[in-house]
């Protein structure tokens, strides 16, 4: 399993050093859908992340998000996000990644988030933990929900009709803050070491979240859908904290998901 780990760092390693090349050039961006950015450069480094797979694992299964994946035999599957952030880095926003997971039989093995801008990579595989720039990590101790620092995304398709506005606002009154990154596998990163307490999304794709999830698990976190069921993977509703405040996090959800709001939202 090892050389599956290192493999995939050496991959996001290359492929994030031709991300930020396009980044310091500045690209334009192409419309997918209203909203949903593509560029240049996450054709670029799926093009490089799939092909260094195929040439190593050639049996293994790709689902990868620009589309340029393929149906291996084996009961391997890597997930890529080859530029998670996209709307970050069109603006020159500086936080985005490149992501790969290894799932087997349907169980995360495997993962690796790469920040070319802070040189950060995260890696875990299944049972041997979570590191930071090969440095072991673990979430954070925080024990109240009223200490804590979360985090969250929202979609870019039909975001007109994503609740998590009023998620959002609740979380907000009920913690230290919320930041919203703009890039879901470093929020799960950022969990995974402790520098932030929570992160959920509603309508997260595999890619956005299978390393992600697996460097979460591993560093002792938690990870449930927003009602405390297992995350399995594909799921696309994600909860993940450091563990102690998960109960806590839950109830407040549940709460809203009721209509009731512990702090109403002031009217303009
Ligand atoms: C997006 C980012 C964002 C999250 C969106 C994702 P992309 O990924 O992770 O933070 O809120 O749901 O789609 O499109 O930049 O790879
Ligand atoms: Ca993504
Ligand atoms: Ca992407």
């Amino acid at each position: 399993m090892a050389s599956y780990l290192e493999t995939a760092a050496e991959i996001a390693h290359e492929a994030g050093a031709l991300l930020a090349t396009y980044f310091e050039r500045r690209v334009t961006f192409e419309l997918k859908d209203a909203f949903d950015l593509v560029t240049e450069a996450d054709r670029a480094s799926e093009k490089l992340v799939v092909e260094r797979l195929r040439s190593h694992f050639p049996s293994h299964s790709i689902v990868a998000e620009e589309g340029g994946g393929h149906q291996g035999g084996s009961e391997y599957c890597w997930y890529v996000d080859p530029l998670d952030g996209t709307t970050n880095f069109a603006h020159s926003y500086p936080v985005y990644n490149v992501t790969l997971g290894l799932e087997r039989n349907g169980e995360m093995v495997a993962g690796v988030v790469f920040d070319p801008d802070r040189q950060e990579i995260f890696t875990a595989e299944r049972g041997a933990g979570a590191y930071l720039n090969n440095h072991r990590i673990r979430v954070s101790s925080t024990k109240r929900l009223e200490d804590a620092l979360a985090s969250t995304g929202f979609p870019s398709r039909r975001r007109h009709l994503s609740v998590n506005i009023h998620i959002y606002d609740q979380m907000a009154m009920a913690t230290h803050g919320v930041r919203r990154g703009g890039a879901a596998a470093i929020d799960l990163a950022y969990v995974a070491c402790g520098r932030l307490d929570a992160f959920w999304e509603f309508g997260l794709h595999p890619w956005d979240m299978a390393a992600g999830t697996l460097l979460v698990s591993e560093a002792g976190g938690r990870c449930s859908d927003m009602k405390g069921e297992p995350h399995g993977m594909p799921g696309p509703h994600l909860l993940t904290t450091n563990g102690a405040i998960h109960r806590e996090t839950l109830d407040l959800f549940s709460e809203i998901f009721r209509g009731q709001f512990r702090v109403p939202i002031p009217t303009i």
